[in-house]
């Protein structure tokens, strides 16, 4: 096993399911049907990513791409204020009291790179000027698409092979990117239904050419009353499930 840059979450089982933490330099899609969380789990990575390096963390910046209008300010400072109070119960050493004072929610919220995309169009324009702002922007680790998917719905009913051609495009970028700059990708992506076999299933959109970019997957779904949380290596290899919550702090075991 290489050894990798690691996000450490505010999850233990999911850090520990995820051999410490989200790999740095790869791309992770987070799927899921509507509510289970993939919008609170990029913004609480956008948080972790900042945690300074004595609490464990990489004290790093996030862009993040809102493509739904879906980052709620509010939230944001929620996450961050839990974050803050973490750090500063856990300080110590002089070293981590003073790191945790610089550690505030208002510095947490500047180091967040708020972009929203309308379209596909704004997306793939985006994804292409964003290595000049990391080569100009190197403490940024984490660059969340929350979600991919929404700007992709449309306009492509009768151009399956042209949007399979731009999805192609951005895995490319998406991988170069995460690869040259060092930085982690999060995606989030939708379910949609498929039949296999006669039967109607639900998968993650975007088609089976896009589920080879993502280097892991992040299946959230629900057990009973119980949120869980499965890691695929690859579309077909279930690597582990975790139960998380979701409470006013973020995303929690
Ligand atoms: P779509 O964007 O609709 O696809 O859903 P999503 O998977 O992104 O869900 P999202 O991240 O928006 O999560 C919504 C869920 O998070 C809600 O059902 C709530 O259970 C939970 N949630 C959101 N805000 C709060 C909050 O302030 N406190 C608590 N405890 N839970 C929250």
């Amino acid at each position: 096993e290489e050894a990798l840059t690691r996000i450490v979450t505010f999850s233990s089982r999911l850090d520990a399911a995820l051999g410490g933490g989200l790999p740095v330099g790869k791309i992770t899609e987070i799927c899921g049907v509507p509510g289970m969380g993939k919008t609170q789990l990029c913004l609480q990575l956008a948080v972790d990513v900042q945690v300074p390096p004595c609490f464990g963390g990489l004290g790093g910046q996030v862009v993040f791409i809102d493509t739904e209008g879906s980052f709620v300010v509010q939230r944001a400072v929620d996450l961050a204020t839990a974050a803050v109070r973490h750090c500063t119960l856990l300080a110590e050493e002089a070293e981590q009291r003073d790191a945790a004072a610089a550690f505030t929610v208002e510095t947490i919220l500047s180091n967040i790179f708020m972009v929203r995309c309308h379209d596909y169009v704004e997306l793939l324009a985006e994804i292409y000027l964003l290595p000049d702002f990391l080569s100009s922007h190197p403490k940024v680790r984490l660059v969340v698409i929350d979600s991919v998917a929404f700007p992709f719905r449309q306009h492509f009913d009768e151009l399956r092979a042209q949007r399979t051609r731009l999805l192609n495009g951005l895995a490319q970028q998406l991988i170069s990117m995460a690869t040259k700059h060092d930085v982690a990708v999060v995606l989030s992506n939708q379910m949609t239904t498929r039949l296999q076999g006669g039967q109607s299933q639900l998968v993650p959109a975007l088609g089976e050419s896009w589920g080879h970019a993502p280097t892991l997957r992040l299946l959230l779904r629900w057990a009973g009353s119980q949120r869980q949380a499965t890691i695929f290596k690859s579309p077909d290899c279930e690597e582990a499930t975790v139960n998380y919550q979701i409470t006013t702090d973020g995303f929690r075991d």
